[in-house]
């Protein structure tokens, strides 16, 4: 390991284009009036064609859709792979803006950090080995595994003040503690930016968070967004930025404000931003990009990171830092906040065991220099007095960086010296990624300082309850194995017959002898060149990896008009992107596409007959049975060759951004779906792939059209030509009827070039031709 001070970057690749963004805002705000919030500075100042009007009668946020153009792409191993492949099939020699890969999902904690990277990056070999060919073959830079985790790193390296960035998970939004804005997307979109396509955004609203006060000893950052997730719910911030401002944003570290950002996740928002401080740059200096920091200072000097005085918000909300209390919230959901000290008392209304099994710190949430340092403080103190942990205690640290600071700053011995096992620099059990030998079964609590707490999320016990709390409260309360130990007012008994209470813990914001490296194996080239002649290794026989074909047009040959299509089947009810391509066990395939797409629609409930995961083949062959499960019978219709639609209920596809809700039924033979209606950005990946979403005029019509029905559009070459607005279904019924069934669509001109080409990828790619 080298041990030197951490050198200066190159930050060319890194600094954002202040003077264009500042000249961008400068055109938008000649026909935008009102005074804006930092967030709105930093989505308008990366418009695709920022002098244009965004013409929504005067309100924008919540109705625009904005066309914006993102600097920098970051994605994570598992969603890469589907990322890439269809980069790949756009046929493009390098990404449009600078890029990264982090090898952090796929490395499962089973005995700590050395062994349990052996053993993955033997498993996942030929997924990491793609990843590595195709970011060298495009010049995106490539963390491996053990580097890190994606937001840790991307916090040292690539975020800046005012960039716009997108990567490929959703807890993305980290990166807002450096001040700008990181949104979570799927591959498709993340695509968009590597092709140099304008990126979609329905303008957010934007939710001011007002910080006064400061926060108590024991209280830490992460209690600030615990408070504010009990406070919003899971859904208060769905279509919304949270922007903090007021005096309170100040005091915190740069990496506090990292944890707040990366749980605004937790309530659903689009992501969370803070005004440039100088923590932001004192961080920027430390982790070596003092000229970012420089840049950073002009721009805000010219008001760019700050928002206009007087500029209004959606909503307010203030918090008074002074007076938080550490949180500790769920189990199953991130928004159950109860305040520690009413904890104890929760946890005996229950009914559940004043017990935990398993204590877990860091993870991309939580393991900053300051976080590390608190709760080493807390280990010392308990070590003074001969305390050792009472349950198992693990702690995964965010990336190398920090994993060698660390160990040089003896936090890493102090921790293993009260029983701590640290594992690699990789998500582990935050992403279910733990092979846990005790508790299988069994009801048992676990406390961790991860962001996330759904059922089964960490060891893949349904019965386990996962409570979030602060790194400190988690380290504290491991001392004591209890659930109702209250570090703040409640002692701990010696062998001596004493009592031994801890003093408030306290870490140290920045090593005061700068950050080391560590391994220099674990870091990529900067802004490596493209190397064009690589071979993308993927084995022919591979079950995990497969070449995406491109999907073809239906209208080669001078056709109009969508071929006739059968109906699969009319979904009942609710209907998410979790139903169309369901996770869990499938996640090994998100990059072989015909192994993922046999889970199809397995958990769609069927409404005629009610049944889950059952479709009709109207012509099945003989000693075929005439029922099967729906990828089954959207297999046999692909072998026929014939093309499909489904009828879907309301608000189908809600949930995430997951592309394969999209790329699935389209592989099979999926032209077009009718809905009730959509969620949004499914119907946007949809027609991405070259899928027409409709939606019914009259939601009635829902009922009329069934399995087996033979579907045709009529006007739809009339819109492509540019003349028509809207589209009829003739439906020819089983029985021999004619219907006519008037629809609505939300297709613009680009979208229908789309359509026309078979999917988004196909028309970028005849654009370069
Ligand atoms: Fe996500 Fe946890 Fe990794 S939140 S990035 S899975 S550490």
């Amino acid at each position: 390991a080298t041990h030197a001070p951490l050198p200066e970057k190159n930050c060319a690749s890194i600094t954002p284009p202040y003077a264009g963004l500042i000249e961008n805002l400068s055109q938008v705000r000649k026909h935008i009036k009102h005074k804006l919030t930092l967030a709105e500075k930093i989505l308008y100042s990366h418009l695709s064609e920022p002098s244009k009007s965004l013409g929504v009668g005067g309100k924008i946020r919540g109705q625009a859709y904005l066309q914006l153009r993102p600097e920098r792409v970051a994605m994570q191993d598992a969603s890469a792979q589907m990322a890439l492949l269809q980069f790949m099939s756009a046929g493009l020699p390098q990404c449009a803006v600078p890029a990264s890969i982090h090898c952090d999902h796929l490395i499962q904690a089973v005995d700590g950090a050395k062994t349990d990277l052996e053993r993955s990056i033997i498993s996942n070999k030929e997924v990491f080995d793609f990843l590595e060919s195709a970011a060298r073959k495009y010049g995106i830079e490539f963390w491996g595994p053990g580097s890190g985790i994606i937001h840790q790193i991307v916090l040292e390296n690539y975020a800046a003040p005012g960039m716009l960035m997108l990567g490929t998970d959703s807890h993305t939004p980290n990166a807002g503690g450096l001040g700008m804005l990181a949104i979570g997307v799927g591959g498709a979109d993340a695509v968009d930016a590597l092709t140099g396509t304008p990126w979609e955004l329905k303008a957010p609203e934007i939710v001011g968070i007002h910080l006064k006060g400061k926060l108590s000893p024991w209280v830490s950052p992460k209690d600030l967004i615990l408070h504010l997730a009990g406070k919003l719910t899971v859904r208060g911030g769905t279509g919304r930025i949270l922007e903090y401002f007021g005096p309170g944003v100040f005091d915190q570290s740069c990496t506090g404000l990292a944890t707040v950002a990366n749980m605004g996740a937790e309530v659903g928002a689009t992501t969370s931003t803070f005004p440039y401080t100088p923590n932001m740059r004192a961080y920027l200096n430390a982790t070596g990009r003092a000229p970012v920091a420089r840049a950073a200072d002009s721009a805000a000097a010219q008001g760019f990171l700050s928002a206009d005085e007087g500029a209004e918000y959606d909503q307010v909300i203030d918090i008074n830092l002074s007076e938080l209390e550490p949180h500790i919230n769920g189990p199953f959901t991130p928004d159950l906040a109860t305040p520690l000290s009413k904890f104890g008392d929760f946890v005996k209304e229950q009914g559940w065991k004043d017990e935990f099994s398993a204590g877990l710190i860091g993870s991309c949430t939580n393991s900053s220099y300051q976080d590390m340092t608190s709760v080493a403080d807390l280990a010392r103190q308990a070590q003074s007095v001969g305390l050792t942990t009472k349950v198992p205690f693990l702690c995964t640290p965010g990336s190398e960086q920090i994993r060698a600071t660390m160990e040089r700053d003896n936090v890493t011995a102090t921790l293993e010296d009260v029983g701590a096992v640290v594992l690699a620099n990789a998500c582990g059990p935050c992403i279910g990624q733990w092979k846990r030998e005790d508790q299988k079964t069994e009801e048992n609590a676990i406390l961790t300082s991860f962001n996330r707490n759904f059922k089964s999320r960490n060891d893949g016990n349904r019965l386990t309850m996962n409570f979030l709390a602060s790194p400190t409260i988690v380290t504290a309360m491991a001392f004591s194995g209890k659930l109702s130990f209250n570090p703040m007012t409640d002692s701990l008994p010696l062998a001596s017959g004493e009592t031994f209470r801890f003093s408030a813990p306290s870490g140290q914001d920045l090593p005061s002898a700068g950050f080391t490296l560590g391994e220099n194996s674990f870091y990529p080239t900067p802004t490596p060149k493209p190397q064009p002649d690589t071979e993308i290794v993927i084995a022919k026989d591979s079950q995990r990896l497969e070449l995406l074909e491109p999907f073809s047009s239906h209208f080669e040959g001078g056709k109009t008009e969508l071929p006739p299509m059968k109906v699969l089947m009319r979904v009942r009810g609710k209907c998410t992107t979790d139903h169309i391509s369901a996770a869990g066990p499938w996640l090994k395939y998100k990059g072989h596409l015909t192994n993922i797409s046999e889970n199809l629609l397995i958990t769609a409930v069927n409404d005629e007959g009610g049944d889950v995961n059952v479709a009709f083949d109207h012509d099945a062959s003989e000693g075929q049975p005439a029922s099967d499960t729906i990828p089954g019978v959207a297999k046999r219709l692909k072998s026929r060759n014939q093309p499909w639609t489904l009828v879907v209920d309301d608000n189908y596809g809600e949930g995430s951004a997951r592309e394969h809700a999209a790329l699935q039924p389209r592989f099979y033979g999926c032209a077009m779906i009718i809905a009730r209606s959509f969620a949004r950005i499914h119907e946007t990946n949809l027609k991405k792939q070259g899928v027409l979403p409709l939606w019914f005029a009259d939601k009635a019509d829902y009922g009329r059209i069934g399995s087996g029905d033979v579907v045709e559009t009529i006007g739809l070459s009339e819109l492509l030509k540019g003349n028509g607005t809207q589209i009829k279904l003739k439906v020819a019924k089983l029985d021999g009827q004619v219907l006519e069934i008037e629809t609505k669509h939300t297709m613009s001109a680009d979208q229908l070039k789309w359509l026309e080409a078979g999917s988004a990828l196909n028309h970028i790619r005849s654009q370069m031709d």
